[in-house]
């Protein structure tokens, strides 16, 4: 796997079992602010990949990559690293990520290097490039207390894989399909969310 600068352009996750639920509806209102910017982006539901979980195998730690599934994690690969920004949003289930999102994050193993003998010091290879997470949450309840883990969970993980947090949002008292369309507080914090990662992933004029 090549870690070279990346491009700005953003990749943006769902990681909802819910076709149009509202982490899909959230990732759109920020694909529509960030091609305003002339930012590309990707979407892909995590849902509808074939994405396996990581075994623990430890192929990569020879080979750099996947060795052990040829998944649609093989194309993904490659997404990720050309894109600065990376949004990932999943709904809380039981005070955390979807298993979909955790199987996503797993699956970015390869890109450390670890040093013998375990347990050592490690790196990360998508470290020190600029690149920047939009974590985001979005729960039933109406306190964000209720969703517990799941912005952790992807906030930790991924600075330790080598993004910086350009901010992140938890959106709360949401069950229905779709509702954070119409919660207008909701939607302006997803476009000031958009907003910034746009300016943290925009080269300087
Ligand atoms: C299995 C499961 C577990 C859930 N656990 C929580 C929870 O711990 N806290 C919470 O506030 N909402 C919880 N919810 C509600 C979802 O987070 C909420 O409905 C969210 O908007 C679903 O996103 P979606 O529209 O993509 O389906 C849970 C929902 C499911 C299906």
């Amino acid at each position: 796997m090549t870690t070279a600068t990346p491009e700005p352009r953003a990749l943006l996750l769902s990681g909802s079992p819910r076709s149009g639920g509202n982490p899909d509806t959230t990732l759109a209102r920020i694909a529509t602010v960030l091609s305003e910017r002339d930012i590309p982006t990707t979407t892909v539901r995590l849902c509808d990949i074939e994405l396996n979980p990581c075994t623990g195998c430890e192929l990569c730690r020879a080979s750099g990559t996947c060795s052990r599934f040829d998944d649609d994690m093989t194309a993904l690969y490659p997404e990720i690293e050309r894109c600065a920004g990376l949004v990932l949003a999943s709904p809380t289930y039981n005070y955390t990520v979807t298993p979909q999102v955790k199987s996503f994050i797993d699956r970015l193993y390869p890109y450390f290097e670890f040093t013998e003998p375990r347990p050592g010091p490690y790196k990360a290879r998508l470290a020190g490039q600029g690149r920047q997470l939009l974590p985001i949450g979005i729960c039933e309840q109406n306190e964000a207390s209720e969703m517990r883990y799941t912005i952790p969970v992807m906030r930790d993980a991924l600075e330790v894989v080598g993004y910086e947090i350009v901010t992140e949002l938890a959106l709360t008292g949401h069950f229905y399909r779709g509702t954070v369309a119409a919660d207008q507080t909701a939607m302006a914090r997803i476009q000031a969310a958009a907003e910034e990662l746009a300016d943290a992933i925009t080269p300087p004029a």
